[in-house]
């Protein structure tokens, strides 16, 4: 057989080879310091992991309503209430649960573009943004955030076209952590309102904030500003469970029943034992572990600073590090450099058309993290 001719155009214009290059020289190391991985370190908390396990064990087993389990969308929409200030009515908001934040992320490109449809994310970005352009046929437009990794209303206006159909916001931002004020996102919810096009917020890291909150100590959201955004939010990142694939949509109930239709004939519905899980989540407090986040931001960034630039990051739990020009090197270059030293990091051009950063992520314990620090120090340093 000759896959090449079978394999769709659209399978083939996904671009893997960096991250399989960092994955194939990390796989010969023995025990790396691994710096690379992108979710948090502790477990799930128990109250969740029973909830699952009484799911399962009580044979509660089968398919949930294509949205979710009315419970947990209760849930949600409360919690919503509380914290962004919606009425989840079903009639103009509506909330639905997904197969993870990137299920969600890959049902509204879905929905809102058609081929030759533009969707504006951020230049860095998360990994799969990029590759949602070719999964649904629409284009994507780039917006360069270098050097400070603010996605602002001046930066996205020029990029709007009449052909574009929603802009993507990330704060707390993966690779960078960096967070947006109230204001350049109630800035962005004014210039998506007025060009018609929809706002899309991924905030899967807003409960990891450590600095830049709103003025009632929140996590700032467009949210509060326009019950237009469409807001996708996560558990796997707060709650330890990546590997649970839950995660939520809500906002204007047009755009989440064509979310749900697509869901119905594809997910079909999120996993029922996570979606049970999940439901224990408003009880849990992972207070102590934003602070053991906080902590570790602080060391990295007293550790990194003075020999390279860091934007200080203010949420999740990643640094994006600029290898410094003196050093001659692509951030490809300098990973090759660090994992010869045992260090696995991820190179800039994983998150970006541009290859001269590297993220780091310090979701690892203290150990290995300080024994990471000091050698990536040296390498930065030039040594
Ligand atoms: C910004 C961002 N959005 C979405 C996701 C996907 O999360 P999930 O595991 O819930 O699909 C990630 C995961 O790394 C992320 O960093």
């Amino acid at each position: 057989m000759n896959y090449d001719d079978l394999i769709s155009d659209r399978a083939k214009s996904i671009d893997v080879s960096g991250i399989r290059r960092v994955f194939e020289l990390g796989a010969k190391l023995e025990n790396p310091i691994n710096l690379s991985i992108g979710q948090p370190h502790f477990p799930v908390p128990d109250v969740m992991k029973r909830a699952a396990i009484e799911a399962v064990e009580s044979d509660r087993n089968g398919y949930t309503l294509t949205q979710g389990d009315p419970t947990l969308r209760e849930r949600i929409a409360g919690h919503l209430r509380d914290d962004v200030g919606w009425t989840i009515d079903g009639e103009t908001l509506d909330v639905m649960v997904t197969s993870g934040t990137s299920g969600a992320l890959l049902l509204s490109f879905l929905a809102l573009l058609d081929a030759g449809d533009e969707a504006i994310i951020p230049d860095p970005y998360f990994v799969i943004y990029p590759a949602l352009g070719p999964i649904t046929g629409g284009t994507i437009r780039y917006c360069d955030t270098y050097p400070d990794f603010r996605m602002t209303a001046e930066r996205v206006e020029p990029l709007i076209t009449d052909r574009t159909r929603l802009v993507l916001v990330d704060s707390p931002a993966n690779p960078t952590g960096v967070v947006l004020s109230d204001r350049e996102l109630a800035d962005l919810a004014d210039l998506c309102r007025s060009r018609n096009i929809v706002l899309l917020s991924d905030e899967i890291y807003d409960e990891f904030i450590y600095d830049g909150h709103d003025g009632n100590g929140r996590c700032p959201s467009p949210a509060r500003h326009w019950s237009g955004t469409l807001l996708i939010r996560g558990f796997g990142k707060s709650y330890g469970c990546t590997g649970w694939r839950m995660g939520y949509a809500a906002g204007p109930r047009p755009l989440i029943a064509q979310m749900a239709k697509l869901q119905q004939y594809t997910f079909v519905c999120a996993p029922s034992m996570a979606q049970h899980g999940c439901l224990a989540a408003f009880e849990a407090d992972i207070s102590g572990h934003v602070e053991d986040y906080r902590r570790k931001r602080d060391l990295v960034y007293e550790k990194l600073a003075d020999v390279a630039t860091v934007t200080r990051p203010s949420g999740a739990f990643y640094a994006f590090v600029e290898v410094p020009p003196k050093l001659g090197l692509t951030g490809m270059e300098f990973v090759e450099r660090a994992l010869e030293r045992n260090v696995l990091i991820i190179p800039g051009s994983v998150f970006s058309q541009r290859d001269t950063h590297f993220r780091l992520s310090y979701a690892v314990d203290d150990a290995r993290l300080v024994e990471g620090l000091e050698i990536l120090r040296e390498l930065l340093a030039g040594g």
